[in-house]
């Protein structure tokens, strides 16, 4: 057992009205689980993430990691933010080296760590690039391919992909995959996107809004590696649209 949530609620106070984000999230997620976090916009996705992340305070309920209540961000706990966040004075190589550094890592081994994760994701002629001169898309990837360069023992992912063409997108889809498998790290990932969640997990935490509750926890029973042209596909992933339209 990794992180437990017990009976957790969250309201936040608006200059209008109290607006319940989270409404008695109950959750369990094992470590090195790969998790998606699945549901409409404005259901307490990354609020849900946040709290997990240490970010976000709780109201009531309880949150533990290992047993030890989660109060604040973690080192050991990586963060992909849904806005790309780079630092804008270092260049790419620099960027996704920057907590390497801050760990301590030998510099020899970084470099080599830093340049093979940048060339999964097509981005080894970028290397020496600042921010300001990448697309959107090029600095998404920078800003995943930092967080997932460290070796935090779970990574909070927030819809890192969304704004990713496609074929980058399946492409990452399938890095975090190869990641995941080899450094067993616990992931959990927050998309709006059914494809992507059928995809990446194999338990799927469906939420409604209005409050932001858990709908139902979808067990993906999809063999690997998972072909999306398969029947097997397309009907897990009808049964979970039908679960979320389902009121
Ligand atoms: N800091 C805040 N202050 C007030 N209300 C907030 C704050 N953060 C989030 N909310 C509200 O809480 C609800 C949940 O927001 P949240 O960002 O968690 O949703 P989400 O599921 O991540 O949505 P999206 O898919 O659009 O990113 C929304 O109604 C939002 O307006
Ligand atoms: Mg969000």
């Amino acid at each position: 057992m990794s992180i437990k949530i017990k009976n957790l609620n969250k309201t936040f106070k608006t200059h209008e009205k109290d607006l319940i984000a989270l409404d008695n999230i109950n959750l369990e997620i094992n470590t090195g689980e790969l998790v998606c976090i699945l549901g409409p916009s404005g259901c307490g996705k990354t609020t849900l993430l946040r709290i997990i992340g240490g970010l976000e305070e709780h109201d009531s309920g309880e949150i533990l990691e290992e047993g030890v209540a989660i109060t604040k961000p973690s080192r050991e706990r990586g963060f992909v933010f849904q806005q790309y966040s780079l630092f804008p004075w270092l260049n790419v190589l620099d960027n996704v080296m920057f907590g390497l550094n801050l760990a301590g890592s030998q510099k020899e081994e970084s470099i080599k760590r830093a340049k093979n994760y940048l060339k999964a994701v097509g981005l080894e002629d970028a290397e020496k690039l600042y921010p300001h001169e990448l697309s959107g898309g090029m600095k998404q990837r920078v800003a995943i391919i930092r967080s997932l360069v460290n070796k935090t023992k779970t990574l909070l992912m927030d819809e890192p992909f969304s704004a990713l063409d496609m074929q980058n997108r399946h492409k990452l889809q399938e890095e975090l995959i190869r990641i995941w498998k080899k450094a067993g790290r616990t992931i959990i990932f927050v998309t709006h996107d059914v494809d992507e969640a059928t995809f990446l997990a194999d338990r799927i935490i469906l939420m409604g809004k209005n409050p932001g509750h858990i709908k139902q926890v979808f067990d993906n029973t999809l063999t690997r590696p998972r072909k999306r042209e398969s029947e097997d596909f397309l009907d897990i992933q009808n049964k979970i649209i039908d679960i979320l339209d389902n009121k």
